[in-house]
């Protein structure tokens, strides 16, 4: 059991309402608005949007459950909630392996971000304040990331802030900050929407999008779609474990957690708006990879009214978006290291963000600047893909897969609902959650990896 003291030190959320934004914070991010879209391009479209929200819904939403009641249950890290439920065994290294996919993920996504602080000075400078063709916007956007200088400099400068919200703790600094911006950031993505889907154009956009085409199904939307839920709803590296063993005992998890998956979808679902009709009016491909929002969303702001002033706040707010969920991915390897080595906050913080930044330098790197990481060898992409798609990807769906099994039948379906059955839940909730966590997430994890291997279509 933790002492008062112990608890108090590991801070906790001061409200309902904090650790459901924090916990959206976290879920929301570059993930839905840069890394949607371009997933959804490159995987055919409609019928790849359907694929991934049975993902959400059936497998993502049940081992979000489950990491928040582990994580509430022991008010540990990811590691030591695996040591607290099944002390003495190899379980923990499920959780050991989170916390360097939390290190290895905000590597790269800091990169991205950083980018995303480059576009927003880029805007306010006027770099898009006249109309500019699809051919310019992926030219300036080529030069901008090919940029050693700026990529280093800028994802050094983002996995900062990070480190010095995260350093003031959970509820002071972490909480705060995701209370005041997610609003904002609904509203303005509501706005251009509508703006988006009244272009000229915009039509094939929604097509692409909205009517599903299953010919366009391949041996890579499973896993790609799948990984996209787990990375979008921040689960497979204990993040909601984490975020989880600050919680009350009061709050209802299992309204969080629908709250939580409807609105991380709603964004995603509503970027998808955004960019498609967006693109297919300027005339892009869908599949232009990594740099699609930054090379639509511009040509897109060059035709708007007061587009600067548009820009400017997209660019702010999905800066915003993506430090909240920075935070999270740093939260983890730090709650680890003070929890387990018994590190102060300050040195925990200091320590993993400069491990952090080094491991993003060749991902910084891999857009341009040095031709080696930007092509890598045989059928691998860039430096920075293939981290999103080892890590991003694969090292999530298997951390998720360790994790249904063990809430599942190791640390069991009682113990997992006597922390979450609260009022309110209704009865039949539980053999639900129990089906899905026990059988249909593990089978159609290991389903999916079956079939990557038997296919060998890895990226
Ligand atoms: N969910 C975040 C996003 O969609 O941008 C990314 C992320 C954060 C993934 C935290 C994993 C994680 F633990």
């Amino acid at each position: 059991m933790t002492s008062p003291n112990e608890s108090a030190q590991r801070g906790s959320w001061s409200s309902r309402t904090g650790f459901i934004l924090a916990a959206s914070g976290s879920a929301i991010g570059l993930g839905n608005i840069w890394r949607f879209p371009y997933v959804v391009g490159e995987g055919g479209g409609a019928a790849f949007v359907l694929i991934y929200l049975g993902f959400v819904f059936l497998i993502g939403a049940a081992v979000m459950l489950g990491e928040l009641a582990l994580g509430r249950h022991t008010q540990r890290n990811p590691v030591g909630a695996f040591k607290a439920t099944a002390p003495g065994t190899l379980w923990k290294l499920v959780g050991l392996t989170g916390v360097v996919t939390g290190v290895a993920i905000l590597s790269f996504y800091g990169v991205i971000a950083g980018w995303t602080v480059g576009y927003f000075f880029k805007t306010v400078t006027g770099s898009f304040s006249q109309a500019i063709t699809a051919s310019e916007s992926q030219e300036i956007f080529g030069g901008f990331v090919a940029n050693p200088a700026a990529s280093v400099g800028l994802l050094f400068l983002f996995l900062g802030v990070t480190a010095v919200i995260v350093w003031r703790g959970v509820s002071g600094g972490i909480e705060r900050v995701s209370k005041v911006l997610m609003p904002a950031l609904l509203a303005l993505l509501v706005l251009l929407a509508i703006r988006s889907v009244t272009l000229s154009g915009a039509g094939a956009g929604l097509a692409f999008y909205l009517a599903p085409d299953f010919s366009k199904i391949s041996a890579q939307t499973f896993p790609a779609a799948l990984g996209q839920a787990f990375f979008s709803l921040s689960l497979g590296m204990g993040a909601m474990i984490t975020y989880g063993s600050y919680v009350s005992k009061k709050v209802n998890l299992v309204s969080a957690v629908g709250i939580i998956c409807f609105l991380d979808t709603a964004i995603a679902l509503l970027a998808g708006l955004i960019i498609f009709p967006a693109l297919f009016h300027v005339g892009l491909s869908p599949s232009s990879g990594v740099g699609l929002v930054f090379q639509v969303l511009p040509t897109l702001f060059a035709e708007l009214p007061a587009g600067q002033l548009f820009g400017a706040a997209f660019f702010l707010l999905l800066a915003i978006a993506a430090l909240t969920s920075t935070i999270s991915l740093l939260e983890v390897p730090v709650s680890y290291v003070i929890d387990e080595w018994g590190w102060s906050r300050g040195k925990a913080v200091v320590a993993t963000a400069t491990v952090t930044f080094l491991i993003g330098v060749p991902s910084a790197l891999a857009s341009g600047a040095v031709s080696f990481l930007s092509d890598l060898p045989g059928a691998a992409p860039d430096f920075l893909s293939l981290m999103s798609i080892i890590f991003g990807n694969y090292s999530l769906t298997i951390g998720s897969l360790g994790l249904a099994i063990f809430v599942g039948y190791r640390w069991g379906v009682e113990a997992a609902a006597a922390e979450f059955q609260s009022e309110g839940v209704p009865a039949v909730f539980k053999p639900i959650w129990a089906f899905l966590i026990r059988f249909l997430a593990p089978v159609g994890i290991v389903g999916i990896l079956v079939y990557i291997i038997a296919t060998q279509n890895y990226f």
